[in-house]
């Protein structure tokens, strides 16, 4: 096995070299991928050159393709394909309004949620438009007994958009909405591969806390996600073109920046991962 990692220099992510990921993988390559994704969280693969369909059969590697939630922004000719693009961008005072910007993890409001998403770097802004990641599991392991306490063996229901939403979503009408999920996930969840406690958290989605008065569980929600985007826990992803970008959507939210000038292109091509149904850290 001719793959080579280096780790980054933040507590999670690892930069992946030694793989032509356009060739399909032996079966110890994609065993081991699959373990540094469930250690390291967050993998670059950088220098690669995939087209829709080798993208595809790359993220298969760790596992069935998940579709995206909406058709709007995916390939007409590879519906699993999704695409970031800065061209159907809106914009609001000169600034572009990019989709995923706030700290979350993909498609929580659903009842099998993706275990990853990838991206591909075609074309790249001059400077900006990082991806930045938080390990949401060291965000879990630093509480103190009482916090941790205060979260486990509590739930929320995620939903379309949280009615406390930072970010607005895709808007949609009443039929399409019908057709969204609602998902009640734990606020700490187990990972099902490494069996460690992550906080799960999506403020964009989450409908308060289950047993708790409104105000106090978005409290709780607000006070968790302050503490899990802190600087200690990011690993920040500078793009290149030709990196495939990896996470676990069970161990870091990620967000999307906006800081790039809204005349140059940003193009990403996107697929996610199917997981399984997420589960509470402890019973
Ligand atoms: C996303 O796909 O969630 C957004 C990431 C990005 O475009 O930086």
């Amino acid at each position: 096995m001719t793959i080579q990692t280096k780790k980054a220099d933040a507590v999670i992510g690892m930069e992946v070299t030694g793989l032509d990921l356009s060739k399909p993988l032996s079966t110890d390559e994609r065993a081991e991928i699959n373990r540094l994704l469930a250690e390291h969280a967050v993998l670059c693969f950088p220098g690669q050159q995939l087209n829709p369909p080798q993208f595809m059969a790359a993220i298969e590697n760790f596992g069935p393709l998940m579709p995206q939630q909406h058709d709007k922004f995916t390939l007409p000719d590879y519906p699993m394909v999704g695409f970031n693009s800065t061209k159907d961008l809106p914009r609001k005072n000169g600034k572009l309004q990019v989709r995923g910007e706030n700290y979350h993890t993909d498609h929580s409001n659903f009842p099998v949620t993706p275990k990853a998403t990838a991206l591909h770097a075609l074309e790249i802004p001059s400077y900006g438009g990082d991806t930045q990641f938080v390990d949401v599991r060291r965000a879990f392991d630093d509480l103190d007994e009482a916090a941790k306490a205060e979260c486990t063996q509590r739930f929320s229901v995620h939903v379309h958009q949280s009615p406390r939403s930072p970010r607005s979503f895709i808007a949609l009408n009443d039929e399409q909405l019908a057709k969204i999920p609602r998902t009640r996930q734990p606020l700490v969840i187990r990972h099902p591969d490494s069996g460690r406690p992550a906080l799960y958290l999506n403020t964009g989605r989450m409908e308060g806390v289950e047993g708790m008065p409104e105000d106090e569980g978005y409290a709780l929600i607000e006070k968790l996600y302050e503490h899990a985007i802190q600087p200690k826990y990011e690993y920040r992803h500078k793009w290149r073109v030709g990196d495939v970008v990896i996470w676990d959507n069970r161990s870091v939210m990620h967000q999307a920046n906006a800081d790039y000038d809204p005349e140059e292109f940003r193009y990403l091509i996107r697929l996610m991962v199917e997981g399984v149904a997420l589960e509470p850290a402890f019973h």
